[in-house]
């Protein structure tokens, strides 16, 4: 029996002709199609359609994907087209305008091309039902980083060039930089979330996915991904465009070893267990292969903070495994970087000082001496300014984090 308001591989590969799924995700499936009502593209080009899944809350981030794709379109219209298919099984209808030129192609953020909902009758229990499916289609890509990455891993056991590194930096921040200057803050960044696709001979690289995206200013969302949850994040305490910087040194960090910096998942990855208070142990080198089965499952702050919020947060006995997630993030941060301070943790509806995982007595090991322990071949002077880039991002007060186009200039010089 086919579930009201599911989601049905089945029927709409019938009826959307959604033959090939590219990926997928807690709200949407994406599959490669064709572009049922955009002008931008001939009728029988491939493009990527997003199709989000039709429970309660999803619309939402629907929404606010069109919302944020639109702002930085320039404000291009979002009037979307209604495809009815219970009128007719062959013909669709549309209404709305066309939505004009896109003008984001050459700005290393997804180009989106049109966006539709789309409505057909599934019969259950003999009555005709009607499902409703919001979707965007978009430009198709080659791949995401994150396939480039964990082919990279599995051949080499060990992260890009840094050349490659530099290219994919540029693009990233020149997308980013783009979106920073509309406000928008992205606050999902990751391999899983930069398109790859070959122009001109050149491997190029572009931001996707504003399902989580907000204005600088507007109430936070609840989103992101935990090993690249910068400390107000984790806090829950002011979003700002700095926050996408966070996640980015983060992602770079990844990109040249290989290996997550904030490895919360695992009691004997690149540090030690933050589980196993006390026990500080730290690993000699970088376990590589299980880090390519952790990135199976990266946890959403969705996930996270549902029970953040459910559960007791001032009693670490009573704590879910989401707010342990969270207060390993916070200790690994520490381990690594330094105490949080006060005035980051103060403005926190959920955290207490007091009932945190206690620290252990070799916080604050530096980036650097990090490094020295888990990658001692680098030489020193292309480690100091590797360590130089990242700590330009991680810093926790957001306010003294680089901006984006400051950091492009930076690129070079690495
Ligand atoms: N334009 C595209 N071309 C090729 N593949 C794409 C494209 N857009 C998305 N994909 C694939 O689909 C996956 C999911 O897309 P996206 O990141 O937009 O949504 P999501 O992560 O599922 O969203 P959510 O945050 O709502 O769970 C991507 O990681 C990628 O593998
Ligand atoms: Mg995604």
């Amino acid at each position: 029996m086919r579930k009201v308001g599911g989601y049905d591989d089945k029927h709409n590969t019938q009826t959307l002709n959604l033959t090939t799924k590219l990926g997928s995700g807690k709200f949407c499936k994406v599959y490669k199609s064709k572009d049922l009502v955009s002008k931008l593209v001939t009728p029988d080009t491939e493009v990527a359609i997003k199709v989000y899944k039709t429970d309660t809350g999803n619309v939402d981030y629907y929404l606010n994907e069109i919302k944020m794709l639109a702002l930085l379109d320039d404000h291009r219209s979002t009037s979307y087209h209604i495809i009815d298919n219970t009128k007719s099984k062959t013909k669709g209808k549309k209404r709305g305008q066309q939505s004009p030129q896109t003008t984001n192609h050459n700005n290393h953020i997804v180009s989106w091309l049109s966006t539709w909902v789309y409505i057909e009758l599934a019969s259950i229990d003999n009555v005709q039902i009607p499902l409703i499916y919001p979707c965007i289609a978009y430009k198709l890509y080659d791949q995401t980083l994150k396939d480039l990455l964990e082919k990279q891993i599995k051949d080499e056991e060990y992260g890009f060039h840094i050349n490659m590194v530099k290219d994919i930096m540029r693009d990233v921040l020149t997308g980013l930089s783009y979106i920073h200057s509309k406000k928008v803050i992205h606050l999902d960044l990751k391999p899983d979330n930069i398109l790859c696709k070959i122009v001109d001979g050149k491997q190029s690289y572009y931001i996707c996915d504003f399902g989580s995206a907000q204005l600088e200013g507007d109430d936070n969302r609840e989103s992101g991904t935990l090993y690249y949850l910068s400390p107000e994040s984790v806090l829950e305490t002011k979003l700002t465009t700095s926050t996408d910087i966070w996640s980015l040194m983060v992602m770079f960090f990844r990109l040249v070893f290989g290996v997550y910096l904030f490895d919360v998942d695992k009691e004997d990855g690149l540090y030690y267990s933050a589980v196993s208070i006390g026990d500080s142990k730290v690993s000699e080198t970088a376990n590589d292969e299980s880090l390519i089965e952790a990135s199976d499952h990266q946890t959403s702050i969705d996930e996270l903070s549902s029970s953040v919020s459910s559960t007791n947060a001032s009693s670490t006995e009573t704590a879910s495994e989401s707010d342990e997630d969270l207060y390993r993030l916070i200790h690994y941060h520490e381990k690594i970087l330094g105490e949080y301070t006060q005035d980051m943790t103060s403005g926190s509806p959920w955290y207490d000082a007091a009932s945190r995982v206690p620290h252990t007595s070799d916080i604050n090991i530096g980036l650097e001496a990090f490094i020295d322990i888990n990658f001692d071949s680098l030489q020193e002077d292309y480690k100091k300014r590797l360590v130089s880039f990242m700590m330009a991002g991680l810093c926790y007060q957001p306010s003294q984090r680089l901006l984006a186009t400051k950091l492009l200039t930076m690129i070079n010089k690495l």
